[in-house]
């Protein structure tokens, strides 16, 4: 790879042992991928945050890079933690984990990494232009950011954002260049969409068709009228989780749309497939007894909606509505938490259900997010339910 000045220096170790760590990795990636140089970036966004899925050893290494140095260059922003930072103890987060959650957040807060917490960093300020270069980890930002904004990022680990952040650069590959983004499948939908879960239904539908076909594809959406953006934001959690599609163009929506024409080679979702997707998500009938809303994190726009629909009625359920502190504060401000709380349930900032640590505490989770239904059931052992936004207030209500 050819290196400038700068990221010579850094690799030679001139500008500190963290710097040159993250430039190792950077150079490695590069290499490994064909890049012929590096480019700067705009801003970072880090997964890996939660202790639950850190542990001591990435506890450790991340205090290593912080206490030898490690300082971000860019916009840098996090990934949920493991509970809400401050307020964990309504969540049933014992005090052991709080401690450890709190060193990982220390970590990162000495680095200069902001602790936003949130998998939605567009909503809160993390919010990239057209064509901007990004490295951004967390698999629904990153196709939100490719797709919905147009940004450039590739689908970052932990380890390769921290780099990036530290460095302010990522090697040129991938989504950063004009050729891989061009789309080489298209998808003909022909299904009503009404609700963020139809979308998340979508997401796998759509996704489990590419994994079928075995190779990681640009799809070209057809056939879909409009989208607003919390449906965007549900349809690129869920496709990004069953089809590890990090970038698709949708006509007539996305910005890069208008740029291609239609791939001859293509595929069709129809009410049927998306019927069976939904379906799938659905696998028991047995009584619920926790639901959640918030994966990705809830807009302003969302937590409105639950408040008019909890307003002067009891939740019957552990309900857990989850978002970036930011939306929160708003929230708090205008009066949504108080209505929601009244209620009996709770809007945890932070966190989600899929990060925190509760294995066990529940057995049916009930979700508007096709992404939810699949980490709550692969990473928590939880049997799911996938309903429309409103009907999952209601049943919280039952
Ligand atoms: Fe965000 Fe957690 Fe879902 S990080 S996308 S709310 S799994």
């Amino acid at each position: 790879m050819q290196l400038s000045g700068k990221e010579k220096a850094m690799l030679s170790g001139e500008r500190g042992w963290a710097a040159r760590k993250a430039m190792e990795i950077l150079t490695a990636l590069g290499t490994i991928y064909g890049a012929e140089r590096m480019i700067p970036v705009a801003s970072v966004q880090i997964a890996g945050v939660s202790y639950d899925n850190l542990g001591e050893a990435g506890l450790q290494f991340l205090d290593q890079m912080a206490t030898r140095g490690g300082r971000a260059r860019v916009l840098t922003t996090l990934n949920p933690a493991g509970m809400d930072i401050e307020n964990w103890q309504v969540l049933g987060i014992s005090p052991e984990f709080a401690e450890n959650q709190q060193r990982v957040i220390k970590a990162f807060v000495q680095m200069n990494v902001i602790p936003t917490c949130t998998c939605t960093p567009y909503l809160i300020g993390n919010l990239p232009r057209y064509g901007e270069h990004i490295a951004w980890a967390e698999s629904s930002a990153v196709c939100y950011a490719n797709s919905v904004l147009g940004a450039r990022t590739n689908r970052e680990g932990g380890p390769s954002a921290l780099a990036a952040a530290l460095t302010g650069v990522t090697p040129d590959y991938g989504y950063h260049r004009n050729e891989n983004r061009t789309p080489d499948l298209t998808v003909a939908v022909r299904a009503r969409l009404e609700d963020t879960s139809d979308f998340g239904a979508l997401g796998k539908a759509v996704g489990d068709s590419l994994t079928a076909l075995g190779m990681k594809r640009v799809p070209y959406l057809r056939g879909i009228p409009q989208a607003s953006g919390d449906a965007l934001k549900s349809f690129c959690a869920s496709i990004a989780t069953y089809g590890g599609v990090a970038l698709f163009h949708m006509e007539g929506i996305t910005p890069e749309a208008g740029n291609y024409a239609p791939p001859p080679d293509s595929l069709s979702i129809d009410e049927a497939e998306l019927r069976a997707a939904r379906e799938a998500l659905s696998d028991t009938e047995e009584a619920v007894d926790f639901v959640t809303l918030g994966c990705p994190h809830l807009s302003l726009r969302e937590i409105a909606r639950i408040a008019e629909l909890l307003h002067g009625r009891k939740v019957t359920k552990e309900f857990w509505i989850t978002t970036a502190r930011p939306i929160k504060q708003m929230a708090d401000r205008i009066g949504y938490t108080h209505i929601i709380e009244e209620a009996g349930a709770r809007i945890a900032a932070d966190t989600c259900c899929v990060v925190a640590p509760i294995k066990g505490r529940f057995k049916v989770m009930l979700t508007d997010s096709a992404k939810a239904c699949y980490y709550g059931s692969a990473k928590h052992g939880f049997r799911t339910i996938l309903k429309p936004f409103d009907q999952v207030v209601e049943e919280a209500l039952r």
